[in-house]
């Protein structure tokens, strides 16, 4: 379904952010790509949404090309932002911004069965981000990423931004949502601990490259290249929390609404 081969970015500065990324992700499948700050991963993921051009290589999305932003790109993925904070825009009511993507192509959704998938009241359709917490602002994130039901969602970092508490629940929901939608996930974090519940494969990024990737399982369980190694010794403890049982349809969540 996707096809990243030899991609390349290189920005005008001469850094190769990207240095001959290959992968891809087949229907339904759950990609983790995990490394640290700074190794490309959200570069990867702007040259797949066809926001950043590659210098080499190819990206194929259902055997098209990927070059450039196009609405048709949009229906078949979805993204999901690290910060609920900025990629929500606040003077939009809930029920506006989930609503955006398919009123771009024409086509009308049901909004509060879309909400309602992502765990939160359907009423929450006539608020606004600010009136929400950091959890419920990215349910929303996730619900606007869902709506046309694209058949790959990136989800970048997305529980970066939340307390350790509502990472856990916001896992959760992605969890439920992979195992009913049959969408694929490209699953982006920092962090080998939350990946490994959700994804099917772990792709190790460093300095732009892949150096390590196999079933979540190997990766984890049986590290290969030093850095993986590192990564996992500096797993938080949230996989400890393990997965807590019908907290995806949990909208009291345990933090108070942000202000802006
Ligand atoms: N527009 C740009 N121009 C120049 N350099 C950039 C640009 N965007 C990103 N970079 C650099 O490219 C490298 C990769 O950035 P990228 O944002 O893809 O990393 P990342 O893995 O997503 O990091 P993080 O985990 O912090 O989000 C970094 O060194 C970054 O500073
Ligand atoms: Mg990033």
């Amino acid at each position: 379904m996707l096809e990243v081969k030899d991609a390349v970015v290189t920005f005008p500065n001469g850094l190769r952010a990207v240095d001959g990324v290959s992968f891809n992700v087949q229907p339904g499948e759950t990609v983790a790509l995990v490394g640290e700050s700074g190794c490309g991963k959200t570069t990867v993921a702007r040259a797949i949404l066809g926001l950043q051009p590659l210098s080499e290589g190819s990206i194929i999305m259902n055997g098209e090309p990927v070059s450039r932003v196009t609405a048709g790109l949009a229906k078949r993925v979805g993204m999901v932002w690290q910060d609920p904070y900025a990629s929500l825009d606040s003077r939009w009511t809930i029920g506006r911004i989930v609503s955006e993507p398919a009123q771009m192509l024409g086509e009308t959704i049901n909004v509060g069965e879309l909400l309602t998938s992502a765990g939160l009241d359907p009423s929450y359709a006539n608020r606004y981000p600010h009136q929400m917490s950091g959890g419920q602002r990215q349910r929303v994130a996730i619900a606007r990423a869902l709506a046309l039901r694209p058949p790959l969602v990136i989800c970048d970092e997305p529980t970066a931004a939340l307390d350790l508490s509502v990472q856990a629940q916001i896992l959760n929901l992605l969890q439920d949502l992979k195992e009913n939608l049959g969408s694929a996930f490209l699953y982006i974090s920092h962090d080998l601990g939350t990946v490994h519940y959700l994804a099917d494969r772990v792709m190790v990024m460093k300095s732009g490259q892949i150096v390590e990737s196999g079933s979540s399982a190997s990766v984890f369980e049986n590290p290969q290249h030093p850095y993986t190694q590192r990564l996992l010794a500096a797993v938080p403890r949230i996989d400890r929390l393990g997965v807590i049982p019908g907290s995806a349809t949990n909208t009291e969540e345990e933090e108070s609404p942000a202000h802006t």
